[in-house]
């Protein structure tokens, strides 16, 4: 006899439950366990799940059920992300229904709508200081605009990612409105001192982020009588994750945004999630501890929900947000892979590969559970230098001079570069600086045409492609940001925009060149050419299988001044990605590529045989190859 569909219903919830409270319940312990409302916070959470899971649309259930059957989804090769302002490149949320095409053209499968819930008014941080979770920001339209958008994307299979800032809320939240107002149950919800003393204990250990226009992590407010941690700008107050009420309410919020059709939630500024005296207060161990618990939230309410952790650091720091230790497999699904980008920037600066060839075959395992990167050369951020001394001296230079160096570099004023970007958040004290600039015009793009230099161009363009090339064999999901196939340059107009005018990362972030756009396919305009040979190399990622994200990636050296190589161990055979970070060309041994398991010359990106001359491989300045 068939039974109800309500029973099934509960079957599948007990089922989910039960596969994943060992992965919930010891985290919650360890974090939460002493407090004596614990037992009840317990059944608080369960029924949350319960009716996140109750509310579940149809449509939803059954892609939970399918990406359970398919779990490795989000890592095979036909996975491309694009990154986009939602106003910035349709107007608003029901423009983006007819940018599908153009989506579809470019061969992506995955959308990144930057943050998209209600900000505060003014400046808003780009989004990223929310005063409501549960409202679209009606710049952009309103909740079933977004569920509109959500359901035209499922139907194209297109995944779909917002931000979720777990960190911190804006002081016009209606929690923080109330704590301002004295109320001592929302107090708890952020970090509030009566006294400036703890506050400047932390201090002493503690970072800035913002050190141009927001020194210090925390703000005195007269009329409320207290320092509010405040890491990033002073209208973002931190939120307390030792109070479990914000974990209920975070996870509530997070069902209720799966339950709006979203695939990816990107969990914004996680390392800054826990505090400890006499620490830099990022990545401690709760905080990982945290993100589990709230992946097995997802696992158990929303199953075809995955987590993108977005921890901006240095490797070793970087690495346990996909998991490590006995957080394998089940913490974040997806982390931006910041050092890929970093040693991109830096190789294409030095025309030295030894950097980053130690670096990413140092530091980063082969293979990961569950899980893979983001991989991305620009995005909405800065580019901060995140390498240390240890890996600078490894390759006999000194941390600080490679750092400045590259700044220099890529600010514009270092003697003979081709970049051309801005500086970001000048540390006087540490002389820490990062930068701003487009893909393109950090690549030499805007400098080349200025002077009218045709060769400058090819080069800009081939330097483009050879990045979008190495996101895209790397292993992960390759992350393009909007305009970067357009190839578009430095939006100088955020100087007149008085939000804006502080934030130097809004020079790349252009309003989208439509009329670029509209001649992508004639013409041999730098844009068109970018646009194809991104399409192509997205169309050729997806064609071979070898670049599956659970196929091992094994950094190697060529030996060879300028390139860098990997190899993907597949089942089927290696392959084997070449990059020339230089101008020049360079030879790379046949000998060496055979030993190192490369059978056919046969460029499976170009989809051409390899010539070999004189026992070499030749590759061209600015080259890409993949080899089977
Ligand atoms: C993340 C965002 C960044 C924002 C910060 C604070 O790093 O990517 O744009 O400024 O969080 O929310
Ligand atoms: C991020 C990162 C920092 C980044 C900033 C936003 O969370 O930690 O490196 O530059 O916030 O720009």
């Amino acid at each position: 006899m068939a039974r109800p569909p309500s029973t099934v219903d509960d079957e599948i919830f007990d089922l989910r439950l039960a596969r994943s409270a060992p992965d919930l319940w010891p985290m919650l312990d360890a974090i939460y366990g002493h407090r004596e409302d614990y037992a009840d916070f317990r059944a608080a959470l369960l029924k949350v799940l319960k009716k996140g899971w109750k509310d579940r649309p149809a449509d939803l259930k059954s892609l939970d059920l399918k990406r359970d059957l398919e779990p490795d989804w989000f890592q095979r090769p036909d996975m491309a992300g694009y990154v986009f302002y939602i106003d910035r490149f349709a107007g608003t949320l029901r423009g983006i229904l007819d940018k599908l095409d153009y989506l579809e053209d470019l061969g992506i499968t995955y959308v990144h709508l930057m943050p998209c819930l209600k900000p505060r008014p003014g400046d808003s941080d780009g989004g990223y200081s929310v005063m409501d979770y549960r409202q679209i920001n009606p710049a952009y339209g309103t909740m079933e605009d977004f569920e509109a958008v959500s359901a035209a994307l499922r139907a194209r299979g297109i995944s779909l990612c917002i931000d979720l800032v777990l960190n911190h809320t804006a002081k016009e939240h209606a929690w923080a409105k109330k704590a301002a107002k004295g109320d001592a149950t929302y107090q708890e919800y952020y970090l509030m001192f009566d006294t400036p003393d703890v506050p400047r204990r932390y201090e002493q250990s503690l970072v800035e982020v913002f050190p141009d226009n927001a020194p210090g992590n925390f703000t005195y407010y007269p009329g409320i009588g207290k320092w509010v941690w405040t890491t990033f700008n002073e209208h973002q107050w931190d939120l307390n994750w030792a109070n479990p009420t914000v974990f209920l309410e975070i996870v509530e919020i997070m069902l209720f945004l799966a339950n709006r059709g979203v695939d990816v939630l990107r969990l914004d500024a996680v390392a800054f999630m826990w505090k400890r005296m006499g620490t830099r207060c990022q990545s401690e161990p709760e905080v990982h501890m945290l993100l589990q618990a709230l992946r097995a939230c997802s696992r158990i309410a929303s199953a075809a929900v995955l987590h993108l952790e977005e921890a901006i650091v240095a490797p070793a720091e970087m690495l346990p947000y996909l998991g490590r230790g006995r957080h394998d497999g089940r913490e974040g699904n997806l982390a931006y892979h910041n050092s890929l980008m970093v040693q991109f920037w830096g190789a294409l600066a030095t025309r030295d590969t030894r950097l980053m060839t130690h670096v990413l075959g140092t530091h980063f395992p082969d293979r990961l559970t569950n899980a893979t990167y983001a991989t991305y050369i620009r995005c909405h951020d800065d580019i901060g230098w995140a390498i240390t001394d240890e890996d600078a001296a490894a390759v006999g230079a000194t941390g600080h001079g490679h750092r400045n160096f590259l700044s220099d570099f890529y600010e514009g004023s270092f003697p003979g570069t081709f970049a051309k970007g801005a500086l970001f958040q000048v540390n006087e004290a540490t002389g820490d600086k990062r930068i701003s600039g487009t893909f393109a015009s950090l690549a030499g793009l805007e400098q080349a045409v200025e002077a009218g230099d045709a060769a400058g161009v090819e080069a800009a363009v081939q330097r483009i492609l050879m990045g979008h090339a190495l996101i895209a064999s790397y292993g992960g999901i390759p992350l393009i940001y909007m305009g970067d196939e357009l190839a578009l340059t430095n939006d100088y107009g955020y100087l007149q925009v008085p939000e804006h005018a502080h934030d130097s990362r809004w020079i790349h972030r252009p309003v989208m060149d439509w009329a670029v756009a509209g001649h992508r396919h004639d013409g041999a305009s730098p844009g068109a050419r970018v646009f194809w040979g991104t399409k192509a190399i997205l169309a050729r990622r997806r064609a071979v299988s070898a670049l599956h994200g659970c196929v091992p990636v094994k950094v190697v050296s060529a030996g060879v001044d300028g390139v860098f190589a990997f190899l993907r161990a597949a089942p089927t055979g290696v392959v084997l990605c070449l990059f020339n970070f230089t101008e020049g060309w360079r030879r790379v041994p046949e000998a060496w590529v055979r030993g190192v398991g490369v059978t056919q010359m046969h460029d499976l990106l170009s989809d051409h045989p390899v010539e070999v001359f004189d026992g070499h491989v030749a590759l061209p300045p600015y080259a890409r190859v993949w080899l089977a």
